[in-house]
């Protein structure tokens, strides 16, 4: 299956996405996990694009492009995959098409969690990120790890992300507004968009998504 999951910054996408991608047996592909990776490993990828994280704008479509194609020939990726934050544009959308097109595949679905918007602020701001792997994530108030400080997963420090701070996180908001909502529109004229009522506990929003989904084919 071949799933894209949209929705605000602090929706909820990296969680779901990993509960997903496990009960799906698909791999879950964050372009945002990608990023910090490369950042914490200190590729030429990750020096490119740290300063444009930390202020909470989009790096550059090639770059991004590049990436999400190169982890999604992957050959775990073969059968399907579960991208988290890509596309995040109209112009990343077309080329995600175009290069499944030029494989004969097409997406199955496109889930867009809906979360009202003071809602995901919270979310934000007391979210807790591991160093080591950011798709591990807590929370100070609804998902609190064993031991303070430390991640659960893998033993790796919790910190805030650079690009949680308020000011950043009203930045990325707005370019959520501007830049990543068309795309729901345009996935939406190709009849793939379920949107997901994402104001609930994490296994509530887990089982609507898994019941929006199509059968397997
Ligand atoms: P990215 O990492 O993709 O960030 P984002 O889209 O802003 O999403 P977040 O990671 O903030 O939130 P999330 O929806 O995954 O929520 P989470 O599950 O953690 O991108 C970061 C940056 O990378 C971008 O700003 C950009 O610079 C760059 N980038 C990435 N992709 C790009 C692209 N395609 N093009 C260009 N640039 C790109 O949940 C949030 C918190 O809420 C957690 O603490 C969690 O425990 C808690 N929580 C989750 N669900 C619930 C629930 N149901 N109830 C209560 N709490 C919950
Ligand atoms: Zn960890």
């Amino acid at each position: 299956m071949r799933i894209v999951l949209v929705g605000p910054p602090g929706a909820g996408k990296g969680t779901q996405a990993a509960l997903l991608a496990q009960r799906l047996d698909i791999p879950h592909i964050s372009t945002g996990d990608l990023f910090r990776a490369n950042i914490s490993q200190g590729t030429e990828l990750g020096r490119q694009v740290e300063s444009i994280l930390r202020s909470g704008g989009l790096v550059p479509d090639e770059v991004t492009i590049a990436m999400a194609a190169d982890r999604m020939a992957k050959p775990d990726a073969e059968d399907g995959f579960l991208l988290d934050g890509f596309p995040r544009n109209i112009g990343q959308a077309k080329a995600l098409d175009a290069l499944l097109v030029e494989q004969g595949l097409r997406l199955d679905a496109v889930l867009d969690l809906e979360v009202p918007e003071d809602e995901v602020v919270k979310r934000i701001a007391g979210r807790r990120t591991c160093r080591k792997d950011s798709s591990h994530t807590f929370h100070v108030e609804y998902k609190q790890p064993k031991a303070e400080g430390v991640c659960d997963e893998c033993g790796g420090e919790l910190y805030q992300r650079d690009d949680d701070q308020e000011e950043t996180v009203r930045k990325r908001l707005a370019i959520y507004h501007e830049e990543t909502e068309p795309i729901i529109d345009y996935y939406r004229e190709q009849g793939l968009v379920v949107t997901i009522p994402a104001l609930a506990p994490v296994p509530e929003v887990t089982r609507r998504a898994l019941a929006a989904l199509p059968e397997r084919a």
